[in-house]
């Protein structure tokens, strides 16, 4: 926490031993009036949340599990741009960290050797015109050595990875610090500094992907994103659409 620094915007940090999920207390702070940069971060989670209805394994000791509260003044449509920052943020804290290349798949996974080690679950409450808070759920397998059959094929560890266990609380630093720097910069200039941030550490810009949203499944190539943070894919024909939430994959040929 000391190496945070007085400035820092993360000043507020509840910890955990085990919870249902850390989104739940986030949102429990809110309504208490926890303000913008509190951070929850949990040892376990026994029902912990992942995109589109999905169970997160959060076993305790093993990895971060971690919400952030964040209350921009940004609109509706720009909320998903904070769950590409977060990514960078996550990315470049593996890389300083661990010395581990990790890599992004749209819209938030982060990936090492193909296999997930990160995961982004941003929730937020809103006005019609207005963000009121966000909640920027982030889960890292750490020091996981094995996964549930369900997941064994598709999950990794930085642990894993690395060949040697990682000093979470290194990584949650790191993570925060990154974080601070790429918002405030964001909050100043926009998503446009973000953006070329992001592609850096993106695998399925240029590949063929399988989009699946709510208006269907789209196949094409993932051309990048553009200054909102939305994915554009042409499809076979040639045509543009323009992906603001979903899910792809990147099908192996
Ligand atoms: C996903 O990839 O589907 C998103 C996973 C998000 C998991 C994190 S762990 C901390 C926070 N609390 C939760 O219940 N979920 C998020």
């Amino acid at each position: 926490r000391s190496r945070l620094g007085n400035d820092h915007l993360f000043k507020e940090i509840s910890y955990h031993e085990e919870v249902e999920s850390t989104q739940n207390i986030a949102q429990k702070l809110i309504n208490q009036g926890a303000g913008s940069g509190t951070v929850v971060i949990a040892n376990e989670q026994t029902s912990g949340r992942g995109r589109l209805g999905r169970d997160w394994f959060s076993p305790k000791d093993k990895g971060i599990w971690m919400s952030l509260i964040l209350k921009p003044e940004i609109t509706l449509r720009e909320a998903p741009q904070l769950t590409l920052l977060a990514a960078v943020a996550v990315t470049r804290a593996i890389s300083s960290v661990c010395s581990i290349s990790s890599e992004i798949k749209w819209p938030n996974d982060i990936l090492v050797d193909g296999k997930k080690v990160c995961g982004i679950l941003t929730e937020m409450q809103a006005d019609p015109d207005r963000i009121k808070s966000v909640i920027i759920g982030i889960g890292i397998n750490v020091n996981q050595t094995d996964f549930p059959s369900s997941i064994a094929n598709i999950a990794t560890s930085l642990a894993k990875a690395r060949g040697e266990q990682v000093e979470r609380s290194e990584l949650i630093i790191q993570i925060l610090n990154e974080f601070q720097w790429l918002y405030e910069a964001y909050l100043a200039k926009g998503f446009s500094f973000i953006k070329p941030l992001w592609e850096v550490n993106a695998i399925s810009i240029g590949k063929k992907i399988v989009a699946t949203t709510a208006q269907g499944r789209l196949t094409g190539i993932a051309e990048g994103i553009n200054d909102e943070g939305v994915l554009i894919l042409r499809d076979d024909n040639g045509k543009v659409h323009h992906i603001y939430s979903g899910d792809i994959t990147i099908p192996k040929d």
